[in-house]
């Protein structure tokens, strides 16, 4: 049984993702998550694209000890000396350093010959590898390179002290055939290729990163990258779910499996949607909600005979556990924190008692605590930066009538301490909380985007509401719990605004690739 090794990017490409910007605690929350799920490499960003992302990387890179913790850099020394910066501490520092290598990007994006291109890389390399013990090194849109360029860079790279190879699809553009074969084509031509790690990195642009990066396994990849709950730049890269369970599930085809813990995949999945606010489809493969629904009559008869009928998959095995009653108004302290180290938090004697408080005020309303509610509390409290000086809402209130005015009057206590009160109106009530909003905080604050879920099911369910906004120019996401599902808007707001205000690094424009 081959092993193939994890190297996660849902913190730096998956970060990438359109509206997605996560604080640094939010990323150590998710890099803890990727450790328990053990992953063997996790990207947990680009160093040189802002001074945030170089302290998340550190802050990362000092956490982590169970998996090997990588940066991205491009092919010069600035980059890599900020990659150093941020990952010195770890005990094997690792590098991925990039070059594209297509016609396209060479002569449009680069303006750079082959020659030039190659010389570019392997002096990056031969520079990483000064201080760096592992270095791998992407062909940048290899699946539309020259093939021969590849070989002959490749080698080269690999002669600088490379010791894994990647070769992305940037474009998502490859058929599974074609990609698969692109690594037999490597591993026979490159001379030098023996002992060196090739690596799949395959983006979803015609919804072929599974199969592709199926087909890299199957023509010899010992490394494959994705990200969870396969978001990414554009269509997103290919799902590490949906890799590790077609193994699993198909092992005696593939004759592979990763080390990933399996069920840890459902709250890994969890966590980084209620983090990054995107929302995972109800059909998504491995971890949609209804992966293992069955609707029809036929099926529903089929499973109830006999499971194998209709279900490939079972929910244990990905950890999904039925979202019961855990917890009531009269639960206290002990067991509450019990409930928070069985589902994986590990909290701090001042976060816990924060959560604590929450989860108290919730039991005085809600009926029933389930675990989904729990989760939120957790990773809300965990997650929040409370050392930074931001507004905060004091009071709410809203008025609606189908023939009136929706009329908002909201409270907040500015980042200098002022209390100040507002009221505005509004085609509705949530346009009316944030016009009133927007007359509150200083600079100019525009909405971009709105979304609202439940926390699990019931009709007193949590509500949990994702925005995007555009603050001082800037733009950021933004995100707000509650059981009123104004609330949560007037929250999720202030919190886009908020993170505009903390984050410094999100005030200069930040690099992306
Ligand atoms: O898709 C891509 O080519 C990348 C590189 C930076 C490896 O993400
Ligand atoms: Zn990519």
């Amino acid at each position: 049984m081959r092993k193939i090794e994890v190297f996660d990017t849902t913190l730096r490409d998956g970060e990438q993702s359109a509206g997605v910007n996560l604080n640094t605690l939010e990323k150590v929350e998710i890099a803890r998550q990727l450790e328990r799920l053990g992953v063997d490499i996790m990207e947990a960003g680009f160093p040189a694209a802002s001074k945030g992302d170089l302290q998340a990387v550190k802050m990362i890179a000092e956490t982590i000890k169970n998996s090997s913790v990588t940066g991205l850099a491009r092919a010069n020394e600035k980059d890599i000396d900020a990659a150093w910066e941020a990952l010195k501490g770890t005990s094997e520092p690792r590098l991925h350093v990039f070059l594209a290598t297509s016609p396209i990007h060479m002569t449009y994006k680069l303006k750079m010959t082959t020659d030039q291109v190659l010389d570019t890389a392997v002096a990056a390399v031969k520079y990483a590898k000064k201080t760096f013990a592992h270095v791998q090194w992407s062909a940048e849109d290899a699946c539309r390179s020259d093939k021969q360029f590849l070989v002959r860079i490749i080698t080269e790279v690999i002669k600088a002290g490379a010791t894994v190879i990647n070769l992305p699809d940037t474009v998502g553009y490859r058929a599974p055939e074609e990609y698969g074969s692109l690594f037999r084509f490597i591993k026979e031509n490159v001379p030098n290729i023996e002992g060196v790690k090739l690596s799949a990195h395959c983006h979803n642009d015609l919804g072929m990163a599974t199969a592709n990066t199926l087909a890299a396994i199957e023509n010899g990849a010992d490394q494959i990258e994705g990200t969870i709950n396969a978001i990414g730049e554009r269509a997103g890269n290919t799902g590490l779910e949906e890799i590790a369970v077609a193994l699993h599930i198909r092992n005696d085809f593939y004759q592979a499996n990763t080390g990933l813990k399996l069920d840890e995949i459902k709250r890994t999945s969890n966590l980084v949607s209620k983090l990054t606010g995107m929302i995972v489809p109800s059909n998504k493969s491995v971890v949609g909600n209804n992966a293992f629904a069955h609707e029809s009559g036929i099926h529903q008869d089929g499973v109830l005979k006999q499971k194998t009928t209709y279900e490939i998959i079972t929910p244990e095995l990905i950890g999904v556990t039925s979202n019961r009653l855990v917890l009531g108004k009269h639960s206290g302290r002990h067991a509450f924190k019990n409930k928070a180290v069985e589902i994986g938090f590990e909290l701090t004697d001042q976060k816990l008692n924060q959560a604590f408080t929450t989860f108290k005020d919730l039991a005085d309303k809600k009926k029933e605590v389930t675990e989904d509610d729990i989760f939120a509390i957790l990773t809300n409290t965990q997650t929040e930066a409370k050392d930074v000086k931001e507004y905060e809402l004091k009071s709410l209130q809203v008025q609606y009538g189908m023939d009136n005015i929706p009329t908002a009057t909201i409270a907040v206590v500015k980042p200098d301490g002022e209390y100040l009160q507002e009221a505005a109106t509004g085609s509705g009530s949530v346009e009316a909380i944030y016009n009133t909003i927007e007359k509150l905080v200083e600079g100019s604050a525009v909405l971009l985007d709105y979304k609202i879920h439940s926390v699990g099911g019931g009709r007193d369910a949590l509500a949990e509401v994702f925005v995007q906004v555009k603050y001082n120019e800037i733009e950021s996401s933004g995100r707000g719990t509650a059981q009123d599902v104004l609330e949560a808007s007037a929250r999720a707001y202030i919190n886009g605004v908020n993170r505009v205000r903390s984050s410094h690094e999100l005030k200069t424009k930040k690099v992306t690739v």
